[in-house]
């Protein structure tokens, strides 16, 4: 894939990249989705959530962690004592991919290639954003964001640095949570990372 790079603006602040984000062809996720999904939040927001990519009702509606994963998400940062119109919610990959089974769209983790791809929008958001927290939510995000090498089941709650010397924290995906068999202990320890990012954040 060619990348996003010539259609990320390289000033401005998120008002403009929001504006520039649906002109996106960086990858052939476009083609598929119905839209593209932006990040959303305050421009100075000190905490950043940073998801996978859009779900089916993300793609549909056009805004970030609007489904059933975004209603999880939202029961946990209520549970940390976040506010979450106090954070900055983006994706890795903004743009849903999916096979299709009959009628139903069902999720397809992006590539190494989509997460290459989208990489520069998130970089973007990054600077403008300048949180002083980034939290790495699953292995997507943890790929576009340090490496490959990085294990979240190994370093969840934890401080990490990107490569940037960023401060962040990875925990789960919470669609890992939302499936999960022992519902219970994994929202209790989903929640504990993110009251962990908080008090990261002093
Ligand atoms: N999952 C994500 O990673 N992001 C969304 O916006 C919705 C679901
Ligand atoms: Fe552009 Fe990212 Fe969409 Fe690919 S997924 S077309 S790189 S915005």
């Amino acid at each position: 894939f060619p990348g996003a790079n010539r259609w990320v603006p390289n000033s401005g602040g998120l008002r403009k990249l929001t504006a520039a984000l649906p002109a996106c062809h960086g990858c052939d996720l476009a083609e598929h989705a119905e839209q593209v999904v932006p990040g959303e939040g305050p421009a100075r927001a000190a905490l950043m959530l940073v998801g996978e990519q859009p779900g089916d009702v993300e793609d549909k509606q056009g805004h970030v962690f609007a489904g059933p994963a975004g209603r999880l998400l939202d029961k946990a940062l209520d549970a940390a004592g976040i506010d979450r119109s106090d954070v900055f919610l983006t994706n890795a990959v903004k743009h849903f991919r999916y096979t299709t089974k009959g009628k139903r769209r069902i999720h397809k983790t992006p590539a190494v290639g989509h997460i290459t791809a989208c990489r520069p929008w998130l970089e973007r958001e990054l600077r403008i954003v300048s949180p002083r927290l980034v939290v790495i939510l699953g292995a997507v995000a943890a790929r576009a964001l340090i490496g490959p090498g990085f294990k979240v089941t190994e370093h969840r709650g934890e401080r990490v640095e990107l490569p940037s010397g960023r401060a962040a924290m990875a925990t789960v995906h919470p669609s890992a949570v939302v499936r999960s068999e022992r519902f219970r202990e994994d929202f209790a320890l989903f929640v504990a990372d993110l009251q962990a990012a908080r008090d990261l954040l002093g």
